[in-house]
């Protein structure tokens, strides 16, 4: 039995694999559609979320499977105590695979140890966020025709941003990968990632706070949005809430071809003037996250579709 913990729980041939899938999908969707048939999710939701739990509802109900779960901590055991290792036993009797989310870094580790069913991470913390990632290679290989030689601009809140984190670590695996980090000095990328990963593999990367520096030589700008719910006081997350703000003129600086990217949801960073710009795509992105939802779900339970 597998679980999706970290983007790097998959190979790059399987994510290449994965990807592949999911194009299939997208392009006969009716050859799916009963592959799941009498299977079920879960999904255990302790944090909130709109595109996350919905398209993982939405991917079974494409596959033909159901779905149960909930939304909130407040409305599960856990608001009487109950431990995520107890929970997913119980939720291992229900259903045949589970997306958990939860503010706790590792809490969805902790309950694959104890499942039954595979468990995907729909977001730990400020840790990770695998299914967000694949959704953004998925939208990359897609409409850039390739991951590898290409220069990426990470801009906004690099040290709370779990797609940040995850998405870094699954591009370090193709060759001629070069990232600008853009920031502020206060949600620079962690020190474990800095240090551990990008120093270490010898990824060349530059930091830097004026996005208008770094957007001319950018391939693909993936903006972040501040993480509200992960600062220590309100005062510092006012000061630096609108730092960054994705205008029609700073993205005439852009190349043509340049893709904007962004997980979602949008508070400021990104003014709605741009929205029709057709190097926006981070609409199109939330599509991409239905298909490769699907295809992580039919191989995490073993399901091939002649
Ligand atoms: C992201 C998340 O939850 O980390 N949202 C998402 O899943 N698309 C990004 C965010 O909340 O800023």
């Amino acid at each position: 039995m597998r679980h999706l913990m970290s983007p790097l729980d998959l190979s790059v041939d399987e994510l290449d694999e994965l990807l592949n899938l999911a194009n299939d999908i997208e392009k006969h969707p009716e050859k799916y559609a009963h592959a799941c048939d009498g299977k079920k999710l879960a999904t255990c939701f302790y944090e909130p979320s709109t595109r996350t739990r919905l398209s993982f509802e939405a991917a079974m109900l494409n596959l033909g499977g159901s779905v149960l779960g909930f939304a909130s901590a407040d409305s599960s055991s856990a608001a009487k105590g109950e431990s995520v290792s107890d929970t997913i036993r119980i939720i291992s009797c229900y259903a045949d695979i589970c997306a958990m989310r939860h503010p706790k870094e590792g809490a969805p580790l902790v309950a694959s140890q104890k499942s039954r069913i595979p468990v995907i991470n729909a977001g730990d913390g400020g840790h990770q966020h695998p299914t967000q990632t694949l959704t953004d290679l998925l939208t990359i290989r897609s409409l850039k025709g390739r991951l590898d030689n290409m220069t990426i601009g990470l801009c906004g809140d690099l040290k709370f941003g779990r797609t940040v984190h995850s998405l870094i670590n699954a591009l370090i695996r193709y060759p001629g990968i070069r990232f600008v980090l853009i920031s502020p000095e206060e949600l620079k990328i962690p020190s474990y990632i800095r240090e551990d990963v990008l120093k270490a593999k010898q990824i060349p990367f530059t930091e830097v706070e004026r996005l208008e520096d770094a957007i001319p030589e950018l391939d693909v700008l993936y903006m972040t949005r501040v993480q509200k719910e992960r600062f220590f006081n309100e005062e510092d997350y006012v000061r630096l809430k609108d730092f960054y703000i994705l205008t029609r003129e700073k993205l005439s600086l852009a190349k043509e071809d340049m893709l904007v990217l962004h997980p979602l949801p949008r508070v400021n960073e990104i003014s709605v003037e741009v929205d029709d710009d057709p190097r926006a795509v981070y609409f199109k992105q939330a599509q991409y996250g239905v298909y490769v939802r699907m295809a992580l779900i039919l191989t995490l339970l073993g399901i091939s579709v002649e």
